[in-house]
């Protein structure tokens, strides 16, 4: 981001760096999260199931990389050790156990909720900025994260 782009959101850009870092350490949980998931899960569906939580994968990696894209765009360096992760996260990595689709499935709908509640509060304060970019990024994403819940809420109802 130049000069100009960087003067009109630049008495908010220290403290988005923070809360876009902390959203990083939350998005690359989630992708390990759905991700190892999808290797482990055993059960009813699972062909179907491991699908979905490859693709959700897929997108959670994506937003990471908007994240971090953004943080620059902000003169921030996104996190760069990943022992931070779990420091900074917002959200809670749920360590699978228990391998059952059932399980697996509640383990994720936890995540995206804890996310949908996180980006949610984060759009509230991205309403009191003048950063437009960040607010349209991060509305993106907290769909993103609706459609995630309602895919993984429609799979449970599928299996009862
Ligand atoms: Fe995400
Ligand atoms: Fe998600």
């Amino acid at each position: 981001m130049g000069t100009r782009g960087r003067e009109i959101v630049s008495k908010d850009a220290v403290e988005l760096v923070k809360l876009f870092n902390k959203a990083l350490a939350d998005e690359w949980l989630a992708y390990y999260q759905y991700w190892i998931g999808s290797l482990v899960v055993k059960g009813p569906m699972r062909p179907e199931v491991q699908v979905e939580l490859k693709a959700h994968a897929g997108e959670e990696l994506r937003h990471a990389d908007m994240l971090a894209e953004r943080i620059i765009q902000l003169g921030g360096v996104p996190i760069l050790d990943p022992n931070s992760f779990q420091v900074e996260a917002n959200c809670k990595y749920l360590t699978p156990k228990d391998f059952s689709v059932k399980k697996i499935l509640a383990q994720n709908i936890s995540g995206e909720q804890c996310a949908i509640v996180t980006y949610n509060k984060l759009l509230q304060r991205l309403k009191e900025s003048s950063d437009y970019i960040s607010f349209n990024m991060i509305r993106k994403i907290l769909e993103d994260e609706v459609m995630h819940e309602q895919e993984l809420e429609d799979f449970v109802n599928d299996l009862s």
